[in-house]
């Protein structure tokens, strides 16, 4: 599947397999990628494009492309929408909120705050557009906070996920979080990494 810029994406899984398009193009990134698609008809050319992921504060500027963000539609159970969230860290001033970029194309969103436990962080928000899933995005946005918690001296991160069909909790467990026996009142399962 292409993705393009909009909302527009074409299916080429009938004429080729992804693996024969790696195999002719070389090793996979080891990253976040996209797929660039050269605009001069003399010299038709396909380049893929690693993205550099970057967690920024939101401005009065961004605010709204941020809040404009959204998940696909069977997803919205499992992550509350960006503008409550930035509204629920005015009431909690212990957590920080970014927005996640892929170079300069704000993609997601990202919100922390200390847990309870000493040197444990809650990952209390994480949501990528669904114009821009699945192109590891998330993982990198992991990566960079993962980074981040370290340099402040957190040594765990937890985090609390909705159970269900199309949910995160795959996509948690694929990058280190492991199912604790714990649930929160609201009925979400708690997970934990070491960091
Ligand atoms: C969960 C979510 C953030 C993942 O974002 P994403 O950018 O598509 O994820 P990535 O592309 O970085 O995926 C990283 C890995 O997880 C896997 N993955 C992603 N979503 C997955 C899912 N729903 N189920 C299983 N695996 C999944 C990917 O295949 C990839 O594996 P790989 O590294 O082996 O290729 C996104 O689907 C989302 O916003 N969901 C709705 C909100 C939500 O549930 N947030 C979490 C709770 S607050």
């Amino acid at each position: 599947m292409l993705h393009g810029p909009g909302r527009h994406s074409v299916d080429f899984s009938d004429i080729c397999r992804a693996d024969d398009i790696w195999a002719a193009l070389g090793p996979k990134p080891n990253g976040p990628w996209c797929v660039v698609l050269s605009a001069n008809r003399n010299k038709p050319e396909i380049r893929i494009v690693m993205s550099m992921i970057t967690l920024r504060e939101i401005t009065a500027a961004t605010v709204r492309v941020v809040c404009a963000l959204e998940t696909r539609e069977e997803q919205k159970r499992f992550v509350a929408p960006n503008a409550l969230s930035i509204a629920q860290a005015y009431f909690e001033p212990r957590a920080i909120f970014r927005a996640v970029y892929a170079d300069e194309v704000p993609v997601g969103f990202v919100m922390w705050k200390p847990a309870d436990e000493a040197e444990v962080a809650y990952l209390w928000r994480l949501m990528i557009d669904h114009n821009h899933q699945k192109m590891g995005y998330a993982k990198q946005a992991i990566t960079q906070l993962i980074n981040l918690l370290r340099d402040a001296g957190y040594r765990r991160m937890q985090t609390s996920v909705v159970l269900g069909d199309g949910g995160p909790l795959d996509f948690y467990r694929s990058i280190g979080f492991v199912e604790t026996d714990a649930m929160l009142a609201n009925g979400e399962r708690v997970l934990t990494r070491s960091l």
